[in-house]
């Protein structure tokens, strides 16, 4: 069965049974304790904790997953890989096991035409309910092993939804390990569907982050890895010979000009598949927005990238990933458009890594070289740690140079240093994450009491409302005294809260006791507003409450938001598609604008073209949608952020069409006039515009203009002369200073 009759029939099958099928989410998620998705259910993790309820209870999702902490088992084993496809049902407290378990036997054992006899199954060591069902379906208690925490208990971040699970595994036979089921072999019995009971919270506590209870319903999260199975339907080793990867797979043999030496174990065959697979996530990374960089996510496509270029070096290619990740995007952007939409991005992003990577290994060299001739018998930890950590010289080259001069490197204290700096890293990140959960925790709880914030402000510019809680950093509080900065959340608010690049709203906040400047405004969750205040004079407690926006900064910010959105079509109309957004900053009077392109940009034209839309004076027409119509109608989703259901989506004119939560003016004449003040690159294949709009434009216009004015009258020329008269001064101030010496 093809891959694609694969997904196909997943999704068909739990449609049929009143599924709602969702798109996947891009590979950045929007959850702050997540580096990347690695899971079908992280987009839907509001449901299963029950901050947000769904608009129906059941979906069905192919998601795409990034998992690298395995990242070395990859290629070694046949069965693991940092990037793949995930076929998920989920119940958002509607069904429970026995559905989820009869469903999967079912798609499995009629569908999907598995051999029953082949099919095994793990509980949760206690999960005597899903042992029975599964003997219900007719699986022999010899093939159901129960297991622990490790291999039957799933979770995703604290605090997080968790429960245990129940896993379906094929034995792919004795050329791949012992017998004894997936107790005892892994490689041979493999994991192929992962049947999730969610129904606990875990959270942060005194031990290491221990199950705190029960969640509000009872969930299904399941994973089916479509890999796996379509390795197994197309009777085939590994990932790598399935239809999802036999291009690029082939073209890798192609390029090393040898043929894969098959599941011998040995070094070939493992890099064979690492450069295969590493080629598919490398490019699926790179289109939905993350670039090679020294840490976070950057870190994680960089360390893949020169995983691979070390791989494919070791089969002798030397310009490997320009060609592999073309191959991964013909062989399946029919299903991921992105890849197609980001090709060129792809290509340009892998090459200058890929050259970069070989200038770094030269440099290595040339300090290895020098560290050997001075060693007598021992290259020092130190230096081995500088050539991984400064040139990302990987240790086994430094062991391998040294060892062919005779000498040793003292691995030893290489490790310690590892481990210093893993550690150190560890440390930070978890601190920053426990302050950031705990903040979320009590957010959390103010939503779950309290409720969320009504925003008001895309039609008025103040509200009556009233102060629900008053935040210090130590926590919640009743009261906060003149002088003190303190966050506050309101039932109702006119305050826009930062995001999709539009900084937060400011103003004033009178109560009958106090008044307090409203300094930022920005979300703690997903529709709560969270105001930082200044209390001017008076105690400000909690009750009754006027808001009112600073409404000439709020109009100076949709200037440049609608500026933005018309200067982000018309980069479109002149360069072409691929100049998409990557990252945009709206502030009042001013915008930041980062986009996709190779080269460096002419801003009149651009200039000229952003006016000219502005001065026809386009209507504005903001509407809702369902997504899907959204797409339909051409709107443009932002890379990498993730939108509801329903879409809010902003029209200027006829050519600009985004989704888009932001505040706009009214007609397109009032953006105006738009100023281009700078453009520059900023990262491979990324640049950015910088722009000032409205009376901001115009204040820099009048600023230019005394400028000139004052030069000409010091020059004693009408403005329009000034530049002749002063290139002329200027050429006989050289000639008399030539005569002079
Ligand atoms: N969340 C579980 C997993 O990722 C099941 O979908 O395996």
């Amino acid at each position: 069965m093809r891959s694609s009759d694969i997904r196909a029939t997943f999704l068909d099958f739990f449609s049929e049974r009143d599924h709602r099928v969702v798109p996947s989410s891009p590979l950045v998620p929007s959850d702050p304790t997540l580096l990347l998705t690695n899971a079908g259910m992280n987009q839907f993790k509001p449901y299963f904790l029950g901050e947000t309820v769904p608009e129906h209870p059941r979906a069905v999702s192919v998601q795409k997953c990034a998992r690298t902490s395995d990242i070395e088992n990859v290629g070694r084993t046949t069965r693991h890989a940092t990037f793949f496809e995930m076929l998920g049902n989920f119940s958002f407290g509607d069904y429970f096991k026995a559905e989820a378990i009869a469903w999967a036997w079912e798609l499995f054992t009629r569908h999907y035409n598995l051999d029953p006899e082949r099919l095994w199954v793990t509980v949760y060591l206690d999960d005597d309910e899903a042992e029975r069902l599964w003997r219900r379906m007719g699986v022999p208690s010899s093939r159901i092993q129960r297991l622990g925490m490790e291999d039957n208990y799933w979770s995703m971040g604290v605090p997080g939804p968790c429960g245990p699970s129940s896993e379906l595994h094929y034995d792919r036979g004795p050329s791949f390990g012992r017998e004894g089921g997936p107790a005892v072999d892994g490689e041979r019995y493999q994991e192929l569907w992962n049947l999730v009971f969610m129904q606990n919270l875990r959270g942060p506590g005194k031990d290491d982050y221990p199950i705190l209870g029960e969640l509000p319903s009872r969930n299904i999260d399941t994973g089916l890895g479509l890999d796996r199975l379509a390795a197994i339907l197309q009777d085939v080793d590994t990932v790598c010979e399935t239809d999802l990867l036999s291009p690029t797979f082939s073209l890798v043999q192609e390029m090393a000009g040898r043929a894969y030496p098959g599941r011998d174990g040995s070094d070939d065959s493992t890099s064979f598949r690492v450069v295969t697979e590493h080629a598919r996530s490398i490019a699926f990374l790179i289109a939905d927005g993350v670039l090679p960089s020294r840490d976070g996510r950057g870190y994680v496509l960089r360390r893949l990238m020169r995983r691979a270029i070390r791989h494919a070096r070791r089969l002798g290619i030397d310009l490997a990933l320009p060609d592999l990740t073309s191959s991964v995007i013909g062989a399946l952007s029919g299903t991921w458009p992105e890849l197609s939409e980001h090709s060129g991005l792809i290509r340009q992003v892998v090459t200058a890594e890929e050259e970069g990577f070989d200038r770094t290994l030269r440099q290595g060299s040339r300090l290895l070289d020098t560290a050997i001739s001075r060693a007598t018998s021992t290259i020092s930890g130190r230096t081995a740690f500088e050539l991984h950590d400064t040139y990302g010289f990987p240790i086994d080259l430094t062991i391998d140079a040294a060892r062919s001069a005779g000498l040793t490197v003292d691995e030893e204290a290489f490790a310690e240093l590892l481990e210093a700096q893993r550690r150190q890293a560890h440390e930070a990140s978890r601190n920053k994450k426990d302050e950031a959960v705990s903040r979320r925790d009590l957010y959390r709880r103010v939503t779950a009491e309290r409720g969320r914030t009504d925003f008001v402000g895309y039609d008025s510019h103040s509200a009556e409302t009233t102060v629900l809680a008053l935040i210090a950093p130590h926590g919640e509080t009743r009261a906060a005294a003149a002088g003190d900065e303190i966050d506050v959340i309101l039932s109702r608010s006119p305050f826009y809260a930062e995001s999709g690049g539009q900084v937060g709203d400011t103003g004033e906040l009178r109560t009958s006791t106090a008044r307090a400047r409203v300094v930022d405004t920005r979300l703690g969750l997903d529709g709560l507003h969270v105001h930082t205040v200044r209390v001017l004079d008076g105690e400000l407690v909690p009750g009754d409450a006027e808001a009112t926006v600073d409404a000439s900064r709020r109009e100076a910010t949709a200037r440049s938001h609608s500026a933005t959105h018309v200067l982000h079509a018309m980069l479109r109309r002149l360069l072409g598609d691929h100049a998409t957004q990557r990252g945009s900053r709206v502030e009042p009077g001013r915008l930041r604008f980062d986009f996709t392109h190779h080269s460096p940009l002419e801003t009149t034209p651009l200039q000229t073209l952003v006016n000219d839309y502005l001065l026809d004076d386009p209507s504005v027409h903001v509407w809702e949608a369902s997504r899907t119509e959204a797409e339909r109608a051409g709107a443009i989703a932002l890379f990498g952020e993730k939108y509801g259901d329903t879409v809010r989506i902003v029209d200027i004119g006829d050519a600009s069409r985004e989704l888009c939560g932001g505040t706009h003016v009214g007609h397109g004449s009032q953006a105006g006039p738009v100023h281009i003040v700078s453009e520059s690159s900023i990262g491979t294949g990324l640049r950015r515009v910088e722009a000032l709009t409205g009376a901001d434009a115009l204040r820099h216009y009048d600023h230019e203009h005394r400028v000139l004015t004052e030069l000409a009258t010091l020059l004693n020329v009408h403005p329009d002369e000034a530049p002749d008269r002063l290139r002329r001064h200027l050429q006989t101030l050289t000639e008399t200073q030539n005569q002079l010496d």
